[in-house]
C-alpha cells in the first residue's frame, strides 16, 4: 500500500509516497481502508521536529496524518463497536503513524461512525477538528443559549465549526476573520463578523461569557484584551496548546473571576464528543467546509497552502475515489 511518510523533520519536500506494507490489526483494533484525510496545523508542526509536547513521542520514520475517514476492512476479536463495511471517521494514533496512508490499523476507541448524510471527503475534514470545537465550545466552555461568544480564527478549521456548534446551541455568536470571510461567516450563522486587521474588537465588545481562540497564530496581546471582555466568572478557551497563559492572561483572568484553561490533546470523552457532533450534523445543524481538496501525493502542495494560516474551513486529502 500507498503511504506518506516522513525520514528527516523539515518542509514539505521532505514528505514522500512510499510502498509499505499493509499494517497488521490487534485484537481490539480496526484495519481501515482510507478515502480521505485532511491537513491540520499539527501534521506541519509534527513534519518540522514537532514542539516541546509533541517531540518526546516523534520517531523517524514516521507517517503523518491526524484525520481519518474510510471502511472498516477487519476488525480484531475484541471489538464489539463495528462490523467490516462499516463507514468510520476518527483522529487514530496520533501522534503515531498518521492516516496520509491508503490502509491503517488503530483501536477502534478511536472511531465512530460516520454521518449517514455526508461524503468520504467531507467526513475527512472533520474529526479533530470537531473534537476540539465541541471540546471547547460545550464541554469546557459550557455555552448556553443566548450568550454571547468571540470566536478569534472564526474561519479556520477549528473556528468554522465552534461558530457551527455554538451557534446550533443558541448563542449570540461574534467571530474574528479578514474581511473576505464576512459573508462566508455569516452566512454559516455568526452574527457579526470583527476584522482583526482592522478593527479593535476590544473597542467594540463587552460582556463576553466565552471567549474561544481558535486562531492558529499565538498573539498574546490578542488574549489578554480578549480575558478583558468577560463577563464576571466568564470563560477562556484556547486551542494552542503548546503555548502557555502568561502571568498577564492570569491576572486578567482573575480580575473577571474568569476560568481559563487550554483545549486538546485527550482527556475529555473522546468518541462521544465526536457522536456529539455527528448528531448536529445529521440534524442538517453543522456540516464540513472544504476549500480544496488535493490527492494524495500532491500532500506537499497542501501543506504549502495550509502554512499560510489562511485557508477556508478545511484542505482535504483524497485518498480514493469514492463511488
Ligand atoms: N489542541 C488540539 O488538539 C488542536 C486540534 C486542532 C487544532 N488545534 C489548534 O487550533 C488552532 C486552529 O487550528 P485550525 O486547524 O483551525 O487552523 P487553520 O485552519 O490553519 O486556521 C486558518 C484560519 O486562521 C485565521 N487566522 C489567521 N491569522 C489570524 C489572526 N491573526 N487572527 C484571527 N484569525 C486568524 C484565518 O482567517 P482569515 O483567512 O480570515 O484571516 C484562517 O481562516 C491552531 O492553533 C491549532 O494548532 C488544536
Amino acid at each position: 500500500m500507498k503511504a506518506i511518510r516522513i525520514h528527516a523533520f523539515g518542509g514539505p519536500e521532505v514528505m514522500q509516497l512510499e510502498e509499505v506494507e499493509r499494517p497488521v490489526h490487534g485484537a481490539d483494533e480496526i484495519l481501515v481502508k482510507m478515502y480521505a484525510t485532511s491537513v491540520n496545523p499539527a501534521d506541519y508542526i509534527i513534519r518540522q521536529g514537532g514542539n516541546d509536547l509533541l517531540r518526546p513521542y516523534l520517531k523517524l520514520p514516521l507517517g503523518l496524518g491526524l484525520d481519518a475517514a474510510g471502511i472498516v476492512e477487519e476488525v480484531g476479536n475484541d471489538v464489539k463497536d463495528f462490523k467490516k463495511g462499516d463507514k468510520v471517521y476518527g483522529v487514530p494514533n496520533f501522534p503515531g503513524d498518521g492516516s496520509y496512508a491508503e490502509y491503517l490499523t488503530a483501536k477502534a476507541s478511536q472511531f465512530t461512525l460516520m454521518p449517514r448524510n455526508i461524503t468520504f471527503m467531507e467526513a475527512g475534514a472533520l474529526p479533530s477538528c470537531a473534537l476540539i470545537a465541541w471540546n471547547g465550545i460545550v464541554d469546557l466552555g459550557r455555552v448556553e443559549a443566548g450568550q454571547r461568544v468571540l470566536i478569534h480564527g472564526a474561519a479556520g478549521g477549528v473556528g468554522n465549526l465552534a461558530v457551527q456548534i455554538a451557534k446550533a446551541k443558541g448563542a449570540y455568536v461574534i467571530g474574528t476573520a479578514s474581511p473576505y470571510n464576512v459573508d462566508f461567516l455569516k452566512q454559516l450563522g455568526a452574527n457579526e463578523v470583527l476584522d482583526y486587521r482592522d478593527q479593535q474588537f476590544d473597542a467594540l465588545l463587552n460582556n463576553i461569557d466565552l471567549v474561544f481562540n481558535a486562531s492558529p497564530v499565538r498573539d498574546h496581546a490578542t488574549r489578554v484584551k480578549s480575558a478583558d471582555l468577560l463577563k464576571e466568572g466568564g470563560i477562556f478557551v484556547c486551542t494552542q496548546l503548546d503555548s502557555p497563559f502568561s502571568d498577564e492572561l492570569k491576572d486578567a483572568l482573575a480580575r473577571k473571576n474568569a476560568t481559563g484553561t487550554h483545549v486538546g490533546g485527550g482527556g475529555l470523552a473522546y468518541v462521544s464528543s465526536l457522536s456529539e457532533t455527528t448528531r448536529l450534523i445529521e440534524e442538517g445543524k453543522v456540516k464540513a467546509v472544504i476549500s480544496k481538496v488535493y490527492p494524495l501525493d500532491q500532500v506537499s502542495e497542501a501543506h504549502r497552502e495550509s502554512e499560510t494560516k489562511h485557508v477556508r474551513g478545511k484542505i482535504v486529502i483524497k485518498i480514493r475515489e469514492e463511488n
